[in-house]
């Protein structure tokens, strides 16, 4: 089955875990793999060289990591426990390189991370590289970050710190630099298969009548045209760019480009990388006439990774980036037979725009109805909740939830966008329009959390009450997603109120994307400040600093409870249930800036209309004496 020097150096016990998990996992394997490849006449071929990847990589695989292996197959709800909260950062705005990144652990668990996502860090083609999203070569660490030693001695110092490391496998396209694009390029047929490159326009004018424009201002089409590579020797190549020009699409339609990837990913592994953000996952596979996002195949890819992985690092976990609609999302985590057998973790993408929708609005109703529309997740999996990421938010608010509660959804959709461009008349956020469609009039929006939540605006008007507000706003979306079913995950300097950085647009390299807006370099200086209550600083990192204690003492908060929304009967108050065995968790919170009750009678109807307490304060009430909670107030309430 594999070459059985592979194993050789190992002990009798490890070679039979080995043959275990063989058994154990081959079945979803390859039950994912004949989807994909089922119809090759070389199928028994590809898959017995992927077995062999994975013997050597078990077999290289250190001794700290089968440690690792056998403690999150012991505790495979590792990353669901309410424990878990996960911090992001690019590593050199950061701490500069990875040396650094390790001399902050301990500013890291001030916060109780147990989850550092580092932004990608292999080598990228020289700038402009989409922050690192065009990766030139996965064997090497980004010079300017440090090595893979670096690498691995960070993963190493985190874990002992309790703190699993992820990053990106950017697994969608490469660099049209990458060694394999470079022999792509001189005519090589092997490597020309390994992504999408058509002699003329027929077949990229046939598959774009279907497709999305991802950055329509900046890089519109999906194709790149190449006049001087050859394609079936003749000059001129036009090569799928679902992104920027320069990050080419690979063909999983080639079983070669998945063994490459799957290479990746064990190397990563054995160098103690614990969770994979698998970028631009929607994307992975194409086919004429549909949209080539979502489909089928791009599960199967990703079904067959985990399984595959399972047998040689079974401690590490997949996160799908899938920034789709609420109903394409939720697949990642495995429907049907392979339901929680795809990717662990995905981003609650939904759940965020609604927070934002829900604070321009002062009104809960869309985004209650929303979630209650949400299909139901696996019980094995987790949501990685967020209120900001490095990228722009796309209004991810469907017709249908629209028009089911009254609004138009383009208006509605439209209405925030100009909100937090700081275009609408009531708005107190300073964000930008990103990637304007001028056929659809989609419009994204960038800017830091801050600055959207009325935080930049307030400081520049010298308005304490504005100040307060914004304070109050921003902590209260957070609060929504410590509470939320998964791992809340918290944006670099969003802890200490970092707002816009505007300095970009000096960068001729990075003018044209306002991205760079919301990735500022984090503030020591403020961070200094952290401490001292009568600072902004100080008083979103105590915010933060309180929702991650009560996270701790909440067992109703795994990740495997469930998270229903619940009609408060007051548009303005939104309420959140978490109901399992475990317990049950209400939380309550008030979207506008007046004070808001919800009455004792609802509050009976929802079972807690007798003794509860707000986790947040300790303040002990009764609910049918109706709540009454003061403007962005939350709580977390319990019966007792
Ligand atoms: C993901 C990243 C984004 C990048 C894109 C292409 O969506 O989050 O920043 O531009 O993939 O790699």
């Amino acid at each position: 089955m594999y070459p059985p020097e592979t194993l050789k150096k190992l002990t009798k016990l490890e070679k039979e875990i080995f043959a275990l998990r063989l058994a154990q996992h081959l079945p979803e394997a390859t039950y994912a793999l004949q989807q994909l490849y089922g119809r090759r006449p070389d199928f028994d071929d590809w898959m017995q060289r992927f077995i062999g990847q994975l013997a050597t990589a078990y077999a290289q695989r250190p001794a700290d990591l089968r440690l690792l292996d056998l403690q999150h197959t012991h505790q495979p709800d590792w990353f669901q426990r309410p424990e878990a909260i996960g911090y992001i950062c690019y590593v050199d705005k950061f701490a500069g390189n990875l040396k650094g990144v390790a001399e902050k652990i301990p500013y890291l668990k001030e916060l109780g991370v147990t989850y550092l996502h580092l932004m990608p860090l292999l080598q990228p083609r020289p700038r402009p590289n989409d922050g690192g999203y065009a990766v030139q070569d996965y064997g090497r660490v980004d010079e300017r970050l440090g090595t893979m030693t670096d690498l691995a001695e960070l993963g190493r110092a985190l874990r002992q710190n309790g703190i699993s490391l992820c990053t990106d496998i950017v697994c969608n396209h490469t660099a049209e630099e990458h060694e394999w694009a470079m022999k792509a390029k001189a005519g090589d047929p092997t490597y020309q298969e390994y992504y999408f490159l058509f002699p003329d326009r027929t077949l990229p004018d046939q598959y774009g009548r279907t497709l999305r424009h991802i950055f329509p201002e900046t890089a519109p089409g999906n194709f790149t045209h190449h006049p001087e590579i050859p394609v079936n020797g003749q000059p001129g190549a036009w090569v799928w760019t679902t992104f920027n020009n320069y990050q080419w699409d690979l063909n999983y339609g080639n079983p070669a480009v998945f063994g490459e990837m799957l290479n990746i990913i064990l190397n990563l592994a054995n160098q103690g990388i614990e969770v994979f953000r698998m970028d631009a996952v929607a994307f992975m596979w194409k086919q004429m006439g549909t949209n080539c996002e979502n489909l089928p195949e791009a599960h199967a890819i990703l079904q067959a990774f985990r399984a595959l992985t399972q047998i040689a690092c079974p401690g590490i976990i997949f996160k799908a980036e899938a920034i789709v609609s609420p109903q394409d999302v939720v697949p990642y985590f495995g429907t049907g037979r392979m339901a929680g057998q795809e990717c662990e973790l995905a981003y609650h993408n939904s759940l965020m725009v609604l927070l934002w929708s829900m604070l321009a609005e002062k009104d809960v109703v869309l985004a209650t109805h929303s979630l209650e529309k949400m299909p139901i997740t696996p019980p094995n999996v987790a949501w990685v909740n967020y209120v900001r990421c490095h990228d722009d938010i796309g209004w991810a608010i469907t017709d249908e939830n629209a028009t089911a509660v009254g609004l138009n959804g383009f208006s509605h959709r439209s209405f925030l966008g100009e909100f937090y461009a700081g275009k609408y008349p009531t708005s107190w956020s300073r964000g930008a329009e990103f990637q304007v469609n001028p056929e659809t009039m989609d419009r994204r929006i960038s800017g830091a959390g801050a600055s959207l939540a009325g935080l930049e605006a307030a400081v520049a008007n010298n308005d304490s009450h504005q100040i307060d507000l914004a304070i109050k706003r921003f902590l209260l979306i957070h609060s929504v997603i410590f509470m939320s079913g998964g791992i809340p995950l918290l944006y670099m300097g969003d802890e200490i109120g970092l707002m816009n950085d505007y300095s970009y647009v000096e960068d001729p390299l990075r003018a044209n994307d306002n991205r760079w807006m919301h990735r500022p370099q984090m503030d020591w200086e403020t961070a200094a400040q952290r401490h001292d209550p009568s600072t902004i600083a100080g008083r979103l990192f105590a915010g933060m600093q309180k929702l991650v204690a009560s996270r701790h003492e909440r067992h109703e908060l795994h990740a495997e409870a469930a998270t229903a929304a619940i009609w408060t009967h007051n548009d303005k108050l939104f309420g959140l249930l978490r109901h399992s065995p475990r317990g049950r968790l209400l939380l309550l919170g008030n979207f506008s800036d007046h004070p808001q009750t919800i009455m004792g009678q609802r509050m009976t109807e929802l079972q807690f209309g007798g003794s509860i307490r707000d986790v947040l304060t300790g303040r002990e009430m009764v609910g049918r004496n109706n709540i009454t909670l003061e403007p962005y107030e939350s709580m977390w309430i319990v019966g007792f």
